[in-house]
């Protein structure tokens, strides 16, 4: 998506005839936006369309909780039981018609190849590592990595290790910040990350093999399973600018200032009505009278989760790796009872974080229900009653949250 990629063997122009062994090889341009957007063109050994047997389809169903009252929650993840492999263990905590927001913590791995027909796909990676073998070739990945799947990827997982994912799921596009791309597409000076911390698809292998191979496809709001009698990484080379890719958030680089900097400094992804955000170890505001955390905001048009990847939360009450807090649309938000007043000298912060702002409204979960810790809501009010001053490293902040 960001660039130009090619992998393996392309003809010298598109649509001319391509052989393999005197064979014909099979073109497919896949593409967004018509024959307008971005896209790639692959070529096979068989026809992608080539079905042997159409499966059952699973229609999605979503266990919706309203609860019954809209408050600030805090669910924590961290101890969420492993089940599924990566794609039926998404368990998803909470959506809207814009995203959809799952953990996964699998306890086996996909027996089956998964494409994701309908949306673009970021996996962050909590935990774990391996391979994710795709159409366009083998994308490593780690600890620390988003994997972004563009829609119509043929994929599957081979894990190494335990494995943690927080996983969104888009119908629309994942994109790159607009402000961060020049008119021609190149990341420009004064983005936090660049092309070389993009890392694409590292080898194609081309696999020959005939037998029967299940492809679970997300689509019409469900999963359908074809079987096909060719191996669907049949591809002996594609170029283009669509494709898999991944970014680690530890190489996003922190936007930093003399004074406090608003959460769109660490944006990390556009999608439809919904922004993804890295927060990552920085220095704080240098400015003699900084408050190095942030003012109290009402998110009049927005709602905010944040993932707690690392780091020390330990001043937020409760708040631990896996955590995610919910602040939603409607009610004002900030630093609990006299950590701004603490915060004042605090040079850098150590946290790792996760943060997806929504426009419009999230539904939960009854896994959301269940993880809920019914008491977050009431934290600002306990905090002013109890205030820990010994909570709190002044020199590092270690103990703070500086986004909030
Ligand atoms: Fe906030």
């Amino acid at each position: 998506m960001p660039f130009y990629q090619r992998l393996g063997d392309v003809p010298r122009k598109r649509h001319i005839q391509f052989r393999d062994n005197g064979t014909l090889l099979v073109e497919e341009v896949m593409g967004l936006e018509g024959f307008t957007g971005n896209e790639s063109i692959l070529y096979h050994l068989q026809s992608p369309c080539r079905v042997m047997k159409l499966d059952g389809f699973e229609p999605i169903e979503r266990e919706e909780w309203v609860p019954d009252q809209h408050a600030h929650r805090h669910f924590k993840t961290f101890d969420v039981e492993p089940e599924g492999d990566e794609i039926t263990g998404r368990r998803l905590l909470m959506w809207n018609s814009d995203v959809e927001i799952s953990l996964c913590r699998p306890s086996g791995t996909m027996e089956y190849f998964f494409r994701n027909g309908e949306g673009d796909e970021v996996i962050f990676v909590h935990e774990g590592g391996g391979v994710l073998e795709t159409i366009f070739g083998d994308v490593p990945y780690k600890d620390g990595d988003y994997v972004v799947v563009p829609r119509g990827t043929t994929y599957r997982f081979r894990p190494q290790g335990p494995q943690r994912y927080l996983v969104f799921e888009t119908p629309g596009l994942i994109e790159i910040p607009r402000r961060y791309r020049n008119q021609y597409g190149q990341i420009m000076e004064g983005a936090p990350y660049y092309h070389r911390d993009i890392h694409p698809p590292a080898e194609l292998r081309t696999i020959r093999e005939q037998g029967e191979f299940p492809v679970k496809v997300r689509v019409r709001d469900g999963y359908q399973t074809y079987v096909v009698d060719y191996h669907p990484f049949d591809v002996v080379g594609w170029d283009g600018y669509l494709f898999p890719w991944t970014f680690s958030i530890h190489d996003f680089e922190p936007i930093t200032g003399r004074i406090h900097q608003p959460p769109p400094s660490h944006q990390t992804f556009a999608g439809p009505n919904f922004v993804i955000c890295s927060f990552c170890p920085r220095k704080l505001d240098f400015d003699p009278l900084a408050v190095p955390i942030p003012y109290h905001h009402s998110n009049l048009q927005s709602e905010e989760m944040i993932y707690y990847v690392s780091g020390n939360f330990g001043s937020r009450r409760g708040v631990e790796v896996g955590s995610i807090t919910l602040h939603p649309s409607g009610l004002p938000h900030g630093p609990q009872p006299g950590l701004a007043e603490r915060s004042i000298g605090m040079h850098e912060t150590n946290e790792l974080a996760v943060m997806c702002d929504t426009f419009h409204p999230l539904k939960l979960t009854r896994l959301a229900r269940d993880l809920d810790d019914g008491k977050y809501a009431y934290s600002w009010y306990e905090n002013a009653q109890a205030a820990d001053p010994e909570s709190v490293d002044d020199a590092t902040g270690a103990g703070l949250t500086s986004h909030l």
